[in-house]
């Protein structure tokens, strides 16, 4: 059985990685993935600088391709991501009035969230908003229109595809522990919001993890999951892939109801964001590493 069957079977919904057309063309990645997972996210091809680097042109070929795959390939998709600080073309950073801006983050995420309406499982909505301190990282969307772009994003996004889930997420929400402050300032702010009637259905942990921060993850996690209806880690991958913080990683998402699911950052390490840390379940030659079979032992005796 595969890690993502082995999860269904434990009343999951995925266990996924992240692609794009680059991996998914190389034969042997694209076997991986059809055989262990049940989602993929698109790890660039959905961000802003893809989708629409000038106003009003947008470039659907990368996210189409992956979205494609998906639904050949019967995988789910997690959309990935409208409205980030990073990844944004200068001609949005340059904005300076509040109708602009909210015209010009409506359009996008309209545009983008509508195309794959009924396609897409989960969108990303707002990627990375909190800063350390648990307040509102500084970017053009919070400079210009406050907290009030997270309405905006998620009421058009609600709009634009009704049946998908809408998710807030972020990094070091559950590395630190439970306390730290941008665990429990982006709890104050979503348990805020959702009461507002912003169309918030999940928070998203990434948990990019480095040695010794998986004993954090439970208890943080079930933090987070508390105030929404839906949560889930978005883009695992841990230093080394030490197997017992996989194992403690994962598990914490199984052991929690509304964790719907996980998904690892890449498939193999040459080909992870931190290659350097080798921090995924699949080494250069596409064979399975410990921390694999650590999960389908673990997971598949539960
Ligand atoms: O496609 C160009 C290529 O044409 C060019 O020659 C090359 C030279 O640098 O760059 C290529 O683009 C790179 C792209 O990955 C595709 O490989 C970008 O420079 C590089 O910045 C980009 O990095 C991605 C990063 O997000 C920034 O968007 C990583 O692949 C991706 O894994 C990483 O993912 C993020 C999540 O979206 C959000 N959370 C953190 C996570 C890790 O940083």
């Amino acid at each position: 059985k595969s890690i993502d069957a082995i999860f269904k079977g434990l009343g999951k919904l995925y266990f996924g990685t992240c692609a794009d057309q680059n991996r998914l063309t190389v034969t042997a990645n694209a076997e991986v993935i059809a055989a262990d997972f049940g989602q993929v996210t698109p790890e660039n091809s959905g961000k802003w600088d893809t989708i629409e680097a000038t106003q009003g042109k947008f470039n659907f070929a990368g996210l189409d391709y992956l979205v494609n795959w998906a639904q050949t390939n019967n995988k789910l998709v997690r959309g990935h991501t409208t409205v980030w600080y990073s990844q944004l073309p200068s001609w949005v950073s340059a904005i300076n009035n509040k109708a602009t801006l909210t015209t010009v983050i409506q359009n996008h995420v309209t545009t983008e969230i509508g195309r794959y309406a009924g396609k897409v499982l989960q969108w990303d909505v707002v990627n990375e908003m909190f800063d350390e301190s648990g307040g509102l990282r500084t970017s053009v969307f919070s400079t210009v229109l406050g907290e009030d772009f997270v309405r905006i994003a998620f009421e058009a996004a609600r709009k634009a595809d009704p049946a998908a889930k809408l998710f807030i997420n972020d990094y070091n929400t559950v590395e630190k522990g439970v306390s730290y402050a941008k665990t429990t300032g982006m709890i104050k702010y979503v348990t805020k919001w959702v009461a507002a009637g912003i169309p918030i259905d999940g928070i998203g942990a990434q948990a990019h993890l480095m040695a010794g921060e998986s004993k954090n993850v439970a208890a943080s996690l079930s933090a987070l999951c508390a105030v929404v209806s839906q949560c889930a880690l978005t883009e695992v991958d841990i230093v080394n892939a030490a197997a017992a913080e996989y194992v403690q990683t994962v598990k914490a998402c199984v052991d929690i109801p509304n964790c719907v699911g996980v998904t690892v950052w890449g498939v193999r390490d040459p080909d992870s964001w931190r290659a350097s840390n080798n921090p995924l379940l699949f080494n250069s030659g596409y064979s399975t590493k410990p921390a694999y079979s650590a999960l389908i032992a673990t997971l598949g005796a539960l």
